[in-house]
């Protein structure tokens, strides 16, 4: 029996391989219902006739505020601080104090990290949090730049924001939300302006690399629980463009569900206490 949101087969193909080319975002079959649950609000607004959606998609006038519209929909925002306790404290411990160590060796004190399809911003906050933790008073010494990075322009606009209800913090210690953040009038949490000034939200693409360059030289990328999303070749080139922009020795950090496979990645999988991470080892 057909439901009020289900597609046509036609009508779906052409919605999820227009998304698919746009965002690399693949909905398969098996996940057509949420394709068709998420996008429903959307082509309700833009008429009966999906064809006429992709029109406005499709049409340069309209199309980047439609795009737009779209992605908010269909994207899976799920997100908090300190989201994976495992690779915090991986990080804290082993591979931020390795990553100044030798920025420090080669007399640099400039650090380029990068939460690629950061969502509202939880994760590169959490970031800004574990090196001012690291760093404590020599923090104003670096020069420290966290690219926050999505499609999702309403996510984007959180992060720009800064504010945040107190259960995106449920995993967040209490004397670290005590330095790190202020109460707003409405109990909300808003993180203090110099680990803010640290994080730059912008809108790219990962599946453009060309865009994507200008994230190159970073010493750690978060690509966490975005390529589940993505088709292997979408994936594939997405890990190749990750690798391409880390440093000699930068990690990368996947979700906890998400590896690097196949010959083609000459990543270094690096075992740490009960988690792991990825390395780019340097060219010989
Ligand atoms: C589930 S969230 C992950 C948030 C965060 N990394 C974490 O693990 O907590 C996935 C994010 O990837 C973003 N995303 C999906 N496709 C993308 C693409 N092609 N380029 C950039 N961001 C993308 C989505 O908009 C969404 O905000």
């Amino acid at each position: 029996m057909q439901s009020e949101n289900s597609l046509t087969d036609a009508d779906f193909i052409a919605l999820r391989d227009l998304i698919h080319k746009k965002t690399g975002i693949f909905y398969t079959d098996r996940n057509r219902y949420l394709l068709e649950a998420r996008a429903r609000e959307f082509l309700r607004q833009n008429g009966p006739e999906v064809s006429s959606c992709i029109g406005s998609l499709l049409n340069p006038a309209t199309g980047p505020a439609e795009w737009n519209r779209l992605i908010s929909k269909i994207t899976i925002t799920e997100t908090s601080f300190f989201r994976d306790p495992l690779q915090i404290a991986v990080l804290a411990k082993n591979v931020i104090p390795e990553i100044v160590k030798r920025r420090e060796q080669s007399g640099s004190r400039l650090l380029r990290l990068w939460s690629a399809g950061c969502s509202s911003g939880e994760e590169a906050y959490t970031l800004a949090i574990l090196l001012a933790e690291h760093l404590k008073d020599q923090l104003t010494g670096w020069n420290i730049t966290i690219f926050a990075t999505d499609i999702n322009e309403e996510a984007l606009e959180a992060c720009r924001r800064a504010v945040y209800k107190t259960y995106a913090l449920r995993n967040t210690a209490q004397e670290l939300k005590g330095r790190y953040f202020r109460t707003t009038s409405d109990e909300k949490l808003i993180i203090r302006d110099e680990l803010k000034r640290l994080v730059h939200p912008e809108r790219a693409n990962l599946t453009d690399a060309a865009a994507c360059k200008k994230y190159a030289g970073v010493d750690l990328i978060l690509l966490r629980n975005v390529l589940i999303y993505f088709t292997a070749t979408t994936k594939s080139a997405v890990l190749c463009t990750c690798y391409n922009n880390l440093r000699d020795h930068g990690y990368l950090f996947l979700g906890q569900s998400e590896t690097v496979s196949g010959k083609d990645h000459p990543y270094k999988r690096i075992a740490f206490a009960n988690t792991f991470a990825y390395q780019k080892a340097p060219e010989r």
